[in-house]
């Protein structure tokens, strides 16, 4: 696979004692690896041949078309150390295949799901002395895509570069997994039918500051978007996916809004539903309102909400706030569904527990040197 790219490690790597100290207190996407795969494409020519380099600042010319019409995209998925020292990734094809569909509603350039993959493989193997241990802990790839044709008619790029940097992370919300508190936006949308909801696309995250903003503004941690059109279906919490815990005599039941085309088709999301059938419990993708949400919780059939993505894994909702009102989930604790659900996924992706679906992909195994 490493034959796709060519090898240019750094001349000049970061002594061991000095890495070992900057992996030794890690937040989400502060700390970056020591080297980036770089993969150009040219309408005429196709992908170009990649390479794994040093780390460095990309260098644009102030025409690129990225800087002005916004052609961006971008994926996060992780690599995990196992229990043995060899590290491996989870689900990455599905993050290759979400960046094809992606690139497809950005009009940009697919870049083959093999050179994901290998792009990949070729730099956790390279720095794979950065990829931590500790519980919680892991190594966020995100592969990412401009368009770079220097000129300004509006028009797709003729040419884009594809990007693979790596990061050492931790909790990706510094006060770790406590429940947070949500704000209904009813002002701003993320995304309407035939826009570009399911893709992840830059421009969606740069659309949501104002919201997000809003939302600590009323005193809550992050925003839950409603759809466009009814304005009362839930889509997401800020960049992740929501969920529902309902227990129905006796069962457990997991409830999920379906995926519309306005919501991302999260990775977490769909394993996540997996694992629920795993446990024997009942999973449904359906809509549902923020009326419902609320009417639920009181009446005691609700008992659990949470958001789920790569970075945070499951992040607990415990207050619930709008223009409107507010209600508590589950007292504001994070409950045992979001408990069990995030256990079982962490230790599945740790190596600690078997992984029945081939979901993790070895990269390095457990005898090679750092
Ligand atoms: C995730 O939940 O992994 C996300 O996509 C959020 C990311 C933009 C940091």
């Amino acid at each position: 696979m490493t034959s796709l790219l060519d090898l240019h490690p750094t001349p000049t790597p970061i002594a061991s004692a000095e890495r070992d100290a900057r992996l030794q207190s890690l937040g989400f996407g502060q700390l970056f690896t020591e080297h980036m795969v770089v993969i150009p494409y040219e309408e005429e020519f196709g992908w170009g041949r990649g390479a794994l380099q040093p780390y460095a600042p990309l260098s644009l010319d102030p025409a690129t078309s990225v800087l002005h019409y916004g052609q961006a995209i971008f994926e996060g998925f992780k690599a995990y150390r196992q229990p043995d020292g060899g590290i491996k990734t989870f689900r990455a094809e599905r993050n290759a295949e979400r960046f094809r569909a992606s690139a497809r509603r950005l009009a940009m350039a697919e870049l083959p799901t093999d050179l994901f993959m290998a792009s990949a493989d070729a730099l956790i193997r390279q720095d794979r002395a950065w990829v931590p241990s500790k519980p919680g802990e892991s190594l966020y790839l995100r592969p990412f895509m401009i368009g770079t044709d220097a000129q300004l008619g509006v028009r797709p790029s003729k040419k884009y570069l594809y990007v693979l940097i790596a990061s050492p992370s931790g909790n990706y919300f510094p006060s770790g997994v406590k429940p947070v508190t949500v704000w209904i936006s009813e002002e701003y949308v993320r995304a309407a039918p035939g826009g570009t909801g399911a893709a992840k696309f830059a421009g969606n995250y740069a659309a949501s500051h104002l919201a997000q903003a809003n939302a600590r503004a009323e005193g809550c941690d992050q925003v839950v978007w409603i759809d466009a059109v009814h304005r009362k279906y839930i889509e997401e919490m800020g960049g992740m996916n929501i969920m529902f815990a309902y227990q129905e005599g006796g069962r457990t039941v997991l409830v999920t809004p379906e995926l519309t085309g306005t919501l991302l088709p999260g990775v977490t999301r769909e394993s996540l539903l997996q694992l629920g059938r795993d446990f024997g419990w009942d999973t449904i993708e359906r809509k549902i309102t923020v009326d419902e949400w609320e009417a639920d919780v009181r009446a005691g059939r609700m008992t659990e909400a949470f958001a789920c993505g790569t970075a945070a894994v499951i992040t607990p909702i415990g207050r619930v706030k709008s223009r409107h009102g507010e209600f508590a989930v589950n007292n504001g604790e994070t409950g045992p569904v979001a408990t069990k659900l995030r256990k079982a996924l962490l230790d599945l992706q740790h190596g600690h527990a078997p992984d029945p679906h081939g979901w993790m992909h070895a990269v390095v195994d457990g005898h090679t040197a750092l």
